[in-house]
């Protein structure tokens, strides 16, 4: 049917058809505002961008493209999602890394003082902390990246925020913690390399889930982290862009965490994958993973007082909804008596 709403503003999102993009584009859409997607494709899926949004094929690396992209749709700002994202490969493709993530976005932000476009978003990252010894972490715990992944959203950070200080723009990062789940299963992950699609693999293949240390000075020995459902980070962006839009251009410079200010240990998700998808998600104990903090957790009162947002939903609504994204690709996954059916 067609939209009952006056049609908003209209925002490029870079990333748009990736997984926490695509979830970002939707939630646009369901508030009523208008949206343009530059995305490769090269992680990313022309079918995570709903019919009616128009997907440029292109990459932040090519200045034209991102040149030719404001030209022609006039955004009143630009999401900056786009990113390589796989914390070890990043140790060993550091120049890669630096390279996808930083020029980037100095094109995006080169373009956007050259179109006017006087708005940004900049999705950062829980890994700007490294081994942050604070619970809960807040935006002004120190910073000390452990991989250059961590390290080109932190200098993203002081690349936008300088860009916006010298050339009146409007700025936003968010910081994401440890993003699960699915809005709706075609939305999925469809990666493998964070635990909840890792301990998915295991199950399904008939192995028992791997604990990376057992030996954490945490409640039960496991580490302990902040998982958020990637529909409360689309809705913190759109909140974020909503706030963006209401402000004068130049008047705002905010960094932000988007997590649930829960920890939540390995052990526990574990737990709740068992009784979610029906399977023995006992785990087999394994040796600490290099890098890995005990805990790590969000103070997300900064970004409550800032915008008013919250986020809605916990483990198992995170659960349930990326073991149907699982199992709508994995067809032979499901069990007799899993949930999330
Ligand atoms: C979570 C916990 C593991 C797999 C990384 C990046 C971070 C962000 C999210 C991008 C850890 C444990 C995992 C398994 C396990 N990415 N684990 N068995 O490392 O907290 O964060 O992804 O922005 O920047 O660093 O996430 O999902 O890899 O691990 O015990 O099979 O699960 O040790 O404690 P992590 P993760």
């Amino acid at each position: 049917a067609a939209p009952s709403y006056d049609p908003g503003m209209t925002w490029l999102v870079t990333g748009g058809a990736g997984y926490i993009g695509g979830h970002v584009v939707r939630q646009l859409l369901e508030g009523g505002e208008r949206v343009v997607v530059l995305d490769d494709l090269s992680s990313g899926e022309r079918s995570r961008v709903p019919a009616g949004v128009p997907l440029l094929r292109g990459s932040t690396l090519d200045r034209a493209a991102v040149d030719e992209a404001l030209r022609e749709h006039r955004p009143t700002g630009l999401l900056h999602i786009a990113a390589r994202k796989a914390v070890g490969e990043s140790v060993e493709r550091p120049l890669e890394y630096y390279r996808a993530n930083l020029t980037g976005l100095q094109n995006v932000l080169e373009s956007c003082v050259e179109h006017g476009v006087r708005r940004v978003l900049f999705s950062s990252s829980a890994a700007v902390y490294g081994l942050p010894d604070v619970d809960p972490v807040t935006e002004s715990t120190p910073c000390a990246p452990l991989s250059p992944y961590g390290e080109t959203k932190l200098a993203g950070e002081w690349l936008l925020a300088a860009a916006g200080r010298a050339h009146g723009l409007s700025t936003v990062a968010l910081r994401y913690f440890n993003v699960a789940g699915a809005a709706t299963p075609e939305l999925a992950d469809l990666g493998r390399s964070n635990l909840v699609p890792m301990v998915f693999e295991a199950l399904t293949a008939g192995r028992r889930p791997l604990v990376f240390g057992t030996d954490y000075p945490t409640p039960d020995g496991t580490c302990v982290r902040d998982y958020i459902h990637v529909a409360d980070v689309a809705s913190a962006h759109l909140a974020a862009l909503r706030r963006l839009a209401a402000d004068p251009p130049g008047a705002t410079s905010l960094v932000l965490n988007i997590g649930r200010g829960e920890g939540v240990s390995v052990r526990r998700m574990l737990e709740v994958i068992g009784r979610t998808t029906g399977y023995d998600a006992t785990g087999q104990d394994a040796p600490r993973r290099p890098g890995d903090a005990a805990s790590v957790v969000a103070s997300a009162e900064l970004i409550e007082r800032e915008l008013g947002w919250r986020a809605e939903y916990g483990i198992e609504e995170m659960i349930a909804s990326a073991w149907q994204g699982w199992c709508a690709r994995h067809p032979g996954a499901r069990r007799e008596g899993s949930k999330g059916s």
